[in-house]
């Protein structure tokens, strides 16, 4: 039976990558899905790809007046939303902290916390009792890899604020859950090379730190969401479900 019938979810950050691969699970298991992203070409694309039950809005988390018109039509739709996965998020090539520049601090917390705190907030008044949020960690705001502070501090503050946020919500009937991607093939880590022709040897150079030897396929990453969106996981809150390869739990 389809796991998400009837389910509404929405997904920031679904035109490419891990956001693209789940929003393509949740509609086979028969969610409807609404998309987010700000490059509307790719955002449209991926919209035709997913089919009649994809509703793209372009938009970006880190503008507060981009969020209020998101939600804005999920409301005009009539809709109410079983799923919020907070995705959109990502890394510029970092710096180490001598010459690390503000302008990647502000746009990068502005994105991956600024970004997913008020998606959370303003998502709140649509989400159903009984529904579950996701927030996107990374594996890197358990390590101290040199040069990747800004990313990884971020991505330590979701982690934190997932298990806050599943304290406040807990009330609510909401689950929240911070799943932890390792490296993960997509358009967005490919570009972190430092050119095109090297991203095959970057993703190679980043998988060899996983037990598996391998970068995830968003696939993979998309069944853990799906786990963590569904009743599968009911009893499971302010967890952080590792999707690494054996990264953390095995080289902590
Ligand atoms: N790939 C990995 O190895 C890995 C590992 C750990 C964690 N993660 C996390 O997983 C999440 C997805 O990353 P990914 O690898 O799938 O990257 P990706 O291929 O670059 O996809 C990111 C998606 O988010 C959208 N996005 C980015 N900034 C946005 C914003 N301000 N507002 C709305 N949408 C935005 C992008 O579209 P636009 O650019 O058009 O907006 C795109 O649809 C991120 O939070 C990332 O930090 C990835």
């Amino acid at each position: 039976m389809s796991q998400l019938a009837d389910k509404t979810a929405l997904i920031t950050g679904a035109s490419t990558g891990i956001g693209l691969a789940t929003a393509q699970r949740f509609i086979a298991e028969g969610a409807r899905v609404y998309l987010t992203g700000r490059r509307k070409r790719l955002l449209d694309a991926a919209a035709r790809e997913l089919g009649e039950r994809a509703i793209a809005v372009q938009s970006d988390v880190s503008d507060l007046a981009d969020l209020d018109r998101l939600f804005g039509r999920i409301a005009a739709d009539e809709n109410r939303l079983d799923i919020l996965f907070a995705n959109a998020g990502g890394g510029e090539a970092d710096r180490p902290l001598d010459t690390l520049s503000p302008e990647v601090f502000d746009r990068t917390f502005g994105i991956n916390v600024r970004g997913t705190v008020f998606t959370v907030q303003k998502a709140l008044p649509l989400l159903n009792a009984g529904g579950s949020i996701v927030l996107t960690g990374s594996s890197s705001a358990r390590r101290g890899t040199a040069g990747f502070g800004v990313y990884s501090a971020t991505k330590a503050a979701i982690r934190q604020f997932g298990r806050v946020w599943a304290a406040e919500l807990a009330p609510r009937g909401l689950r929240v859950n911070t799943l932890v991607p390792g490296p993960t093939d997509t358009p967005g880590l490919r570009g972190l090379a430092a050119n095109p022709a090297q991203a095959g040897a970057f993703v190679d150079a980043l998988a060899s730190s996983t037990p598996l030897r391998r970068a995830a396929d968003p696939a993979e990453i998309a069944n853990a969401v799906l786990f963590l969106a569904s009743d599968q996981s009911s009893f499971i809150t302010g967890s952080e479900l590792f999707v690494d390869g054996g990264e953390v739990q095995v080289y902590p």
